[in-house]
């Protein structure tokens, strides 16, 4: 789908869309609507049942008389003075849905000249466009038979404000933000029988065009390491296992990167520790922490983000097998540390304790954010609204909490405690990986994280498990992959841009 800003002038074609305030008061362009149509948008409203005018409401006037578009919509907006760039970016992605569903394949939304609104035209263009655009994206490169009610339509959208450049500069880094975003979506959609370590780590090298250096680590390499951890979850698989860094200089200044880690387990049975059979399909998205650690990547070069920035993917597939690690057995850890595998399945933290150490060894970073999803006991906790922070600092933590209003990429702060470290002390080795008792089990991941984490670097994990795919979608989110994480990352990395 196409977005364009332009100067408002009536459509001759398509669907017209224009706004309806809190309590059916009319916007201006919908007021000049209503004088075309010799009064059909009031008598519209009147006769529209429950139609109020409240956000994401949509009222259609199909081949409306008096205009030459074939269709008029009103869309609602609530009250203007509450107006948000977020509550805008619903109301895009609402109305796309609505108009994509009527088969119509362009559209004009004249929602500008909003008198009480306390943003700016330029804003509210870019904040409709951002909503339309994240709602437009699908997944159909596998349906090779679709019904004509089900292929997508809306293809172009006009937006009317005043002054269309500065629209257009506005949504332009946030239009880049939203290509990584679809890329961490088309990632964590794929599934595992084409996205495995070697083709996911092939993916990130075609990055290399959009000026990221992309360095892949071999197996070979990763064992010269010494990640034996990660690589201990990859044994049990055919695919071999890689790690991925992908770094963007959009600054000239040395100095210590921002270093974003992933875990990109790209199937996860559970290895021997085997997961049951149902729902074991989800696991095509263990890579969401990977997905939207490379998202974010193509979003800061996309943008030219003035940052410097190091992406770092772990990238395995967790099978069962004849070479698979044991419960029970002890794998050495790149920091040194041995780590007692009590149950496989918890492989994340596995493969994030080399990724973490081996950013810190290699890059030196300012601080670390990793994404992960971690662990099932994350969603019993928060649920599929809200992903799961645990920071080791303040100022950390209120950035991430600042990129999560403005984004609306929801973050809920979880605790890390020493209380619940000796949880996972082992019986034979340094550390286990997993607790007694499912009691708390995204706090005892992040704990165990935090073992590889020096205390000095600070140090973000989100725990992404239930925020990752969702099977009811959003107004800006379709059903799927949700690409969480990019928009979070651009924006903490954008409030330390000079
Ligand atoms: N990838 C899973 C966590 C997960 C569960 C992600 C559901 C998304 C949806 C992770 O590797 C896992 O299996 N965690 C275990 C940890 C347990 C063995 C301590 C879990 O949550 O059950
Ligand atoms: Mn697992
Ligand atoms: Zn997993």
């Amino acid at each position: 789908m196409e977005v364009k800003f332009i100067e408002p002038s009536v459509p001759s074609r398509g669907v017209w869309v224009v706004g309806a305030l809190a309590d059916k008061a009319l916007t201006p362009a919908a007021k000049d609507a209503d004088r075309m149509t010799g009064g059909a948008v009031t008598r519209a409203l009147a006769a529209a049942g429950r139609f109020t005018g409240a956000r994401e409401e949509v009222l259609h006037l199909p081949a409306p008389g008096g205009l030459e578009v074939s269709r008029l919509v009103v869309v609602g907006l609530g009250d203007p003075a509450k107006l948000t760039a977020a509550a805008l970016e619903r109301i895009g992605g609402s109305l796309f849905a609505a108009i994509d569903a009527t088969g119509a394949t362009a559209a004009s939304l004249h929602l500008d000249g909003l008198s009480a609104c306390p943003l700016d035209d330029a804003t509210v263009a870019a904040a409709l466009a951002t909503g339309l655009r994240l709602r437009s994206y699908r997944f159909d490169k596998y349906k090779t038979r679709q019904k004509p009610d089900q292929a997508p339509a809306l293809a172009a959208v006009d937006i009317a404000t005043t002054s269309p450049s500065r629209a257009r500069a506005a949504f332009e880094p946030t239009d880049r933000v939203i290509d990584g975003v679809f890329l961490a979506r088309d990632l964590v959609s794929e599934p595992a029988n084409t996205l495995y370590p070697v083709s996911f780590a092939e993916r990130c090298l075609t990055l290399a065009d959009s000026g990221l250096d992309v360095q892949v680590l071999s197996e070979g390499q990763l064992a010269e390491l010494g990640m034996g951890a990660l690589l201990g979850v990859g044994q049990g698989s055919a695919r071999e296992s890689r790690v991925v860094a992908l770094t963007w200089r959009g600054i000239e200044e040395e100095g210590p990167p921002i270093c974003l880690v992933g875990k990109g387990v790209t199937f996860d049975t559970g290895g021997i520790s085997i997961k049951p059979a149902a729902g074991m399909e989800d696991m095509k998205w263990d890579m969401g922490g990977a997905a939207a650690v490379v998202g974010t990547m193509l979003a800061l070069a996309g943008r030219k983000a003035r940052a410097h920035v190091v992406g770092l993917i772990g990238l395995v597939e967790n099978m069962p097998g004849g070479n698979a690690q044991r419960p029970g057995d002890v794998v050495t850890s790149m920091s040194g540390q041995t780590i007692e595998v009590i149950n496989t399945d918890a492989e994340g933290r596995l493969v994030l304790a080399d990724v973490l150490w081996h950013a810190q060894q290699a890059y030196k970073p300012r601080l670390i954010v990793d994404l992960a999803t971690l662990t099932g006991a994350v969603i019993v906790a928060l649920g599929q609204e809200y992903a799961g922070v645990y920071a080791t600092e303040e100022e950390l933590a209120d950035r991430l909490a600042a990129a999560s209003k403005a984004t609306g990429e929801k973050l809920w702060r979880m605790p890390l405690d020493d209380a619940f470290d000796k949880e996972i002390d082992s019986l034979i080795a340094d550390v286990k990986n997993v607790a007694a008792n499912r009691w708390g089990g995204s706090i005892i991941g992040a704990q165990f994280l935090k073992r590889f984490v020096d205390a000095a670097v600070p140090w973000a994990h989100i725990d992404i498990a239930g925020v990752t795919w969702t099977t009811k979608g959003g107004p800006t989110t379709p059903k799927g992959g949700v690409g969480f994480g990019v928009r979070l990352l651009d924006r903490l990395v954008a409030s330390y841009e000079g």
